[in-house]
């Protein structure tokens, strides 16, 4: 039976990346990552990937550290595409990584032109495993993320090469202050499953709305202080709007209270403890949104805090 006590999330709508360069970024998602553009105005963009909307905004900083392995973003390959991977990459210009922990999984890591850390990964089917670097904690090489930074040249491979095919969005891992803490979060708070992972003194994933989600404390940076990207949001069903911000503020997260921009739609951000942004998005059904405040963008008066967003959440 479904537990109606707590409001639920229902799924992972987008995730928004800060980039240096919208076009530059826009070119990248669509032409080596193989999305299409679903939403473009003067400093946003949105590219669709498989099934996950990829937005990209202008701001100075806030993309993955230049030595950082997180926040980074796994799409989804079969063992066919894994495979067309390097060569891909390679002839986009990208620096890539291939990797693996346990010759089951193969993982390739490169970074978009901005530097946000991007995941090809595939679970089964790739045949060239053996090829593949062992991970740095299983007793391999350290993973190369600082030589993994670029300038892009625009450059787009040609054949023989071909784009791997993505599947589907894999999972969204993210830096956290305090492991046990974050996962309590996520998981109480947020309503995420716990997931087994291989090394939980450093790291944790939970099921969080059908989404996977990676907690790391090995390092790397949250959403800045006055930084609205990256953040994650997830749709919440009209139903679910105005308790879950209810049950947020309940369980000690700063919660600014909703907003909207056109009067029908609602939406708020919120930070994690560790300050990772989140947004809840309503596309619909809050006859409330009416009376909700109107996003400056869209003539109204209403703009995030950001830095108002952290607090010290004790559990
Ligand atoms: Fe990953
Ligand atoms: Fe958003």
């Amino acid at each position: 039976m479904k537990n109606h006590a707590k409001p639920q999330l229902g799924y992972l709508h987008h995730i928004s990346l800060p980039c240096r360069d919208l076009v530059e970024a826009k070119r990248f998602y669509i032409d080596v990552m193989g999305g299409q553009l679903f939403h473009d105005t003067p400093g946003f963009a949105e590219v669709k990937i498989a099934d996950m909307i990829v937005g990209v905004s202008e701001q100075p900083s806030g993309w993955t550290g230049i030595a950082d392995e997180y926040p980074h973003y796994g799409f989804n390959v079969d063992g066919d595409n894994f495979a067309l991977s390097r060569a891909w990459l390679d002839g986009c210009g990208v620096p890539n990584w291939g990797w693996t922990r346990n010759y089951k999984t193969a993982l390739r890591y490169f970074r978009d032109p901005s530097g946000n850390l991007i995941e090809y990964y595939c679970d089964s089917g790739f045949g060239e495993i053996k090829n593949l670097h062992l991970g740095p904690r299983q007793g391999g090489l350290p993973l190369p993320l600082a030589d993994l930074n670029y300038r892009w040249s625009g450059q787009v491979a040609s054949a023989p090469a071909r784009r791997p095919a993505i599947d589907s969005f894999g999972h969204l891992s993210m830096p956290v202050h305090d492991l046990a803490l974050a996962k309590k979060f996520f998981v109480e708070v947020l309503g995420g499953e716990p997931m087994v992972t291989s090394d939980p003194a450093t790291f944790t994933e939970v099921r969080l709305a059908g989404a996977t989600v990676g907690l790391s404390a090995r390092g790397g940076q949250w959403t800045g202080r006055d930084a609205e990207y990256p953040h994650y949001a997830f749709y919440v069903d009209g139903e679910n709007f105005l308790p879950m911000i209810d049950w947020l503020k309940k369980s000690g997260v700063v919660t600014p209270g909703p907003w909207t921009r056109d009067g029908q739609k609602g939406l708020m951000y919120f930070r994690d403890p560790s300050g990772n942004l989140f947004e809840i998005y309503c596309g619909k059904d809050i006859p409330q949104a009416a009376q909700f405040p109107r996003g400056v963008k869209q003539g109204g008066n209403y703009a995030t805090d950001y830095a108002s967003l952290f607090y010290q959440w004790q559990g």
